[in-house]
């Protein structure tokens, strides 16, 4: 279905971690790609007023605003988000002039309606470090928290997870940069601590590293790795749920089929 031919009903997800630098953007940017590339209508929009990553790493040049300016009344939606090449999916950058942002949750209740009136399929929302603004969360169907395999990243993202059940956010926990290192936390003990909401792993690979100086998602870069097939695996549900599989998308949780998939078990 065509972007604006009718109203549809958009998914929304955001990508959250408590600690910086897990791989949030990353996450977002090859969902964006990968549902993209399964033929939806896909907006990625960048929340991180002070650290903006998609722009910087689409190679996209930030000159005439984006979310911070939306949100202030400034600029227009349909004025702001732009179609990123190569990838086809529209973005929306962070705007901004670098400094922290403290948009009131009217305002941002305000953006988010506005954005889930696009009629986009999916939209892929990337957020600061931090727990993301309570007031805001009912816009979301969906959260992904990200970790990398260290301690403090997993302790920190246990916290997440309880204020999402707090405000009743569905929420999946994403382990990025798997390189079963010995000093990495095992599955078994991450599963242990989050059970069923343990879901899914993506490897450390440079295809990565790559793809952010060809600005170029790594997922567009090789298909066939097993990070863009572990993008794959996560996008499934999301799929199904879009295909009218509402029962399908929602997957036994924890990461027992996802480690057969890395081939641990
Ligand atoms: N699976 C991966 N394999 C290799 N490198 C990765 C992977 N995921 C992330 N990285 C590296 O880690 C860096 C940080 O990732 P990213 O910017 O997505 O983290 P973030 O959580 O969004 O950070 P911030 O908290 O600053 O927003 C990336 O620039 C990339 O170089
Ligand atoms: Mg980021």
């Amino acid at each position: 279905m065509e972007k604006g031919s009718m109203d549809k009903k958009t998914y929304a997800i955001l990508t959250a971690s408590q600690k910086g630098g897990v791989g949030k953007s990353i996450v977002a940017l090859s969902l964006a790609a990968a549902l993209k590339v399964a033929g939806y209508e896909v907006l990625l929009i960048d929340t991180d007023v002070a650290n903006p990553s998609i722009g910087p790493l689409l190679g996209l040049r930030e000159t005439g605003g984006g979310y911070a300016e939306i949100v202030k009344g400034k600029l227009k939606f349909e004025d702001a988000q732009v179609v990123s090449q190569p990838t086809g999916f529209y973005v929306l950058p962070a705007g901004g002039n670098g400094e922290p942002e403290n948009f009131s949750n009217d305002d941002l209740n305000a953006f988010f309606a506005k954005a889930l009136k696009q009629n986009f399929d999916f939209i892929v929302v990337d957020t600061p470090p931090g727990s993301y603004m309570d007031g805001i969360l009912k816009n979301f169907n969906e959260a992904l928290i990200i970790t990398t395999p260290e301690e403090t990243s997993v302790f920190g993202a246990q916290r997440l997870s309880q204020i999402y059940n707090k405000y009743r956010l569905n929420h999946k926990l994403v382990i990025n940069r798997v390189k079963e290192d010995k000093f990495e936390l095992d599955e078994q003990k991450i599963e242990q601590m989050y059970g069923d909401i343990a879901y899914g792993m993506l490897p450390e690979d440079r295809t990565v590293q790559e793809s952010e100086i060809k600005h170029i998602p790594a997922y567009m870069l090789n298909r066939k790795s097993l990070f863009s097939l572990s993008i794959d695996y996560l996008c499934r549900p999301y799929m199904l749920r879009m295909q009218g599989s509402e029962e399908q998308a929602i997957q036994r949780g924890g990461l027992g089929d996802v480690k057969k998939f890395f081939g641990l078990k």
